[in-house]
């Protein structure tokens, strides 16, 4: 079975949204390719209106992403083929007085757009895009990181960042001390409607954030939907560096990981600067995340072992579990 076949059986990941694409990247008229679970989509634009379809010209099953944008329809680069935003192919240039059959049309997926991002989705999502609560806010500056590729299991890359016992190993002596590792506090952890949350939790770091300087800092961890998360890091004095995640699965070994980040204090700091680090960091989970065995996430809790400091961890593969999650894990 392929990719997409596999991923097509399962609805809690056919149905969901994700980010294909960074809004800037597709100009009004411009034309471009995105992947998503073993399918290739093309994205166009026209408008205003950002279009996802399936990347294959009915006629010869060319791809459509080699095309261009002309008077709002979107024309096949082999014979010219033009097709409107409804998807129905409007002209056959070799055949200009005859109508082109109703069978000629695209395969339309659905697309959003939010949070400098173009969302897509191969199914029929019951839910709206997940929250980002900074995003309106405009006393947060917003940096849009990445994407960065992982070679890794989307699961396994969403729990990374829901996992706050490997900062002073990972991060070494930047989110974490190794000579001083911080003993993780018990913290609560909530299970609702709108996914898993957990209390505050706090951590030493010797290089807490873009300034360069140590601090106790407290994140509250939100996991809305299975491929994305969000936390709120406090560092005192109602500065708050906040972090939005999503991951795009491709295969179960293979994703794309798109970060938004909302910060409301160090307006000295360059962009440049706020990118070094989030480059730098989610380098050095790569590193761990793509090596991890097996690399499908296990949601059978007899699986690998489990600790006190794991607690949003194991709350996160049961939810996974209970929302039947099947594709990209091992039962
Ligand atoms: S393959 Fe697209 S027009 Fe022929
Ligand atoms: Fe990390």
């Amino acid at each position: 079975m392929s990719e997409f076949a596999a991923a097509m059986e399962d609805p809690v990941i056919r149905d969901d949204w994700y980010a294909v694409a960074r809004s800037s990247d597709l100009a009004e008229g411009g034309v471009m390719e995105a992947r998503l679970l073993g399918e290739t989509l093309v994205l166009w634009r026209t408008g205003g209106e950002v279009l996802a379809w399936k990347d294959l010209c009915i006629h010869r099953g060319s791809k459509l992403s080699l095309g261009w944008v002309k008077d709002g329809q979107i024309v096949c680069p082999y014979h010219g083929w033009h097709y409107d935003r409804t998807g129905a192919c409007t002209l056959m240039p070799a055949h200009p007085d005859v109508r082109p059959p109703a069978k000629a049309r695209t395969f339309a997926y659905r697309a959003r757009e939010a949070y400098g991002m173009i969302w897509a989705s191969l199914g029929e999502p019951e839910h709206e895009l997940p929250p980002f609560p900074e995003w309106d806010d405009d006393g947060f500056r917003k940096v849009l990181a990445g994407p960065y590729f992982f070679h890794a299991n989307p699961f396994r890359t969403v729990e990374n960042f829901l996992d706050v016992s490997h900062f002073p190993y990972v991060h070494a002596n930047l989110n974490g001390d190794p000579d001083r590792p911080d003993p993780i506090e018990d913290f609560d952890v909530f299970v609702g409607e709108d996914g898993i949350r957990t209390s505050e939790i706090m951590v030493f770091q010797p290089y807490g954030d873009h300034r360069g300087i140590p601090v106790n800092a407290g994140y509250t961890f939100h996991c809305p939907r299975p491929l994305t998360a969000y936390f709120s890091k406090n560092t005192g004095e109602g500065n708050r560096f906040c972090t939005f995640l999503t991951v795009t699965p491709l295969a179960p070994d293979d994703c794309i990981v798109w970060l938004q980040v909302a910060i409301n204090f160090g307006e000295e700091l360059t962009e440049a600067q706020i990118l070094s680090r989030q480059d730098r960091v989610f380098a050095q989970d790569k590193r761990i995340v793509e090596t991890q065995r097996p690399y499908e996430i296990p949601l059978d809790l007899r699986e690998e072992l489990h600790v006190r400091s794991d607690k949003y961890c194991v709350a996160y593969r049961k939810w996974l579990k209970d929302l039947g999650v099947a594709w990209g894990a091992s039962a």
